[in-house]
Formats: C-alpha cells, sequence, structure tokens
C-alpha cells in the first residue's frame, strides 16, 4: 500500500472521497450522500469539512454540496459557473476558478486539470450551463499528490498531468457508461504513472458495471489497485 504520509483519504461511495491531511485540513470531493445507494450507513463526516471540490455539475457529485457546505460551514471551490450556481443556491463561500488554475487551501494546493465529460446541472428550471467538467490535482504540503479525475474519458494529456504533477494515489472512474471503463481507466494509469489506484463511479448503480478485478488484471505487475468499501481509508 502506498504512504500517503499522514494523509487519509476515505471513500464514501461512488465518487464521493473525504481528504483529510495531517494538519487537520477536511476537504470533500463531490459530495453524494442522500441518494447514493452506495454510502456507508451512519458514516458521520468531521464536524468541520473546510472545502468542498466539484468536479462537474451532475446531481451524482453535487446534490448534497449546499446541504453539506451550510452544516458544515464549508467553502465551495469549482470551476466558476458552477461555484456561481451553488452560490445562487445559497452557499455563502465560494471559489470559482478554471482549467489550469491553482488555489492553495490551507496546506494544500489544488489545481484544476482536464477532464473529458460533459457538465450541466439541473434544479426545477431545467438544465444549466455551469462550465466544462474537470478533475483536481491535490499536493499536500509535506505530504502526498492525489489526483481526482472526477467523470472522464481516458484522454492523452493525462501524460501532461504525470509530467506536471506525479500523482501517487490516482482516483479514477471504472465503472463505463458514463466514463471510461476498466480497459481505458488502465491506459489511464500508465500515461498518469500511478502506482496506486482507488477505482471510483462503478457498481452505484446497474450500467455501471466495471469492476477493480478487471482493472487490477489490465494494470502492470506494480501498480497496486486499491479494494476498499466504502466508508474505509486509505
Ligand atoms: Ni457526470
Ligand atoms: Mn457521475
Amino acid at each position: 500500500m502506498t504512504s500517503l504520509k499522514g494523509t487519509r483519504v476515505t471513500w464514501l461511495g461512488h465518487a464521493t472521497v473525504l481528504v483529510q491531511t495531517a494538519k487537520g485540513t477536511n476537504i470533500l470531493i463531490d459530495p453524494f450522500i442522500e441518494q447514493n445507494p452506495k454510502y456507508p450507513k451512519g458514516f458521520k463526516l468531521p464536524e468541520k469539512i473546510h472545502y468542498i471540490l466539484l468536479t462537474h455539475g451532475h446531481s451524482d457529485h453535487i446534490s448534497d454540496a449546499v446541504p453539506v457546505a451550510k452544516k458544515h460551514k464549508s467553502t465551495v471551490v469549482a470551476m466558476y459557473e458552477l461555484s456561481a450556481f451553488v452560490g445562487k443556491q445559497g452557499v455563502k463561500d465560494t471559489v470559482g476558478m478554471n482549467l489550469g488554475g491553482t488555489v492553495q487551501l490551507e496546506d494544500v494546493a489544488v489545481t484544476m486539470v482536464d477532464a473529458k465529460h460533459s457538465s450541466g446541472a439541473q434544479d426545477d428550471d431545467g438544465t444549466h450551463y455551469v462550465g466544462v467538467a474537470a478533475g483536481y490535482i491535490l499536493a499536500v504540503s509535506g505530504g502526498p499528490v492525489l489526483y481526482h479525475a472526477g467523470d472522464t474519458a481516458v484522454f492523452g494529456d493525462m501524460k501532461l498531468i504525470q509530467e506536471l504533477y506525479r500523482p501517487e494515489l490516482a482516483m479514477l472512474p471504472i465503472g463505463g457508461h458514463f466514463t471510461m471503463g476498466p480497459k481505458e481507466a488502465a491506459v489511464a494509469t500508465k500515461l498518469l504513472g500511478a502506482y496506486t489506484v482507488l477505482p471510483l463511479h462503478f457498481g452505484t448503480f446497474p450500467q455501471l458495471t466495471g469492476t477493480p478485478e478487471q482493472l487490477a488484471a489490465l494494470v502492470d505487475a506494480n501498480v497496486k489497485v486499491v479494494r476498499i468499501e466504502p466508508g474505509e481509508s486509505i
């Protein structure tokens, strides 16, 4: 298992991930809780969630952003237009950013990187333009470099992500249908040069048929595909 140097990464089912640094910064990525069939029942979030990162506007990634931000006094970080959308829905503190940019969140440098996916946000008035889909690099000061890909297809510029950031842990969607599946995720792993992969976005709904076992059979022998249950941590 990879050493995350005191940083704890907890998978909460689907693409929802809680990152807690050794210095005590709590970051929740893509909160999908109430409607998430794989959310660990009874899991208690830390009292303070300092930041919520959103990869794109689809409801399986943002549906609990507003309630969690209100309850845990979080700042929501997202693509510029998506940050404005959640701001309109009542989130007080937002940081709008865009692809290629980095923001320093306490001890974590967060860079927004490419993803190949759509990004509309729906409410009672229909679907709203909230910018394009993204992924995030989280470079923890004195700790690891993490990559959360959001929803995406594999793309050649993952090579640039390797060159620029060298992520130690890659959190990749593998379910297929709406994102890449295991075959593509194996190529993504190679492009990223990551030695540890935490599979996301599989098994939540019937269409998401890709499995960690399928990915593990396709990656190089020195790559570890993490098998944990929702609610468990690396
Ligand atoms: Ni999506
Ligand atoms: Mn999704």
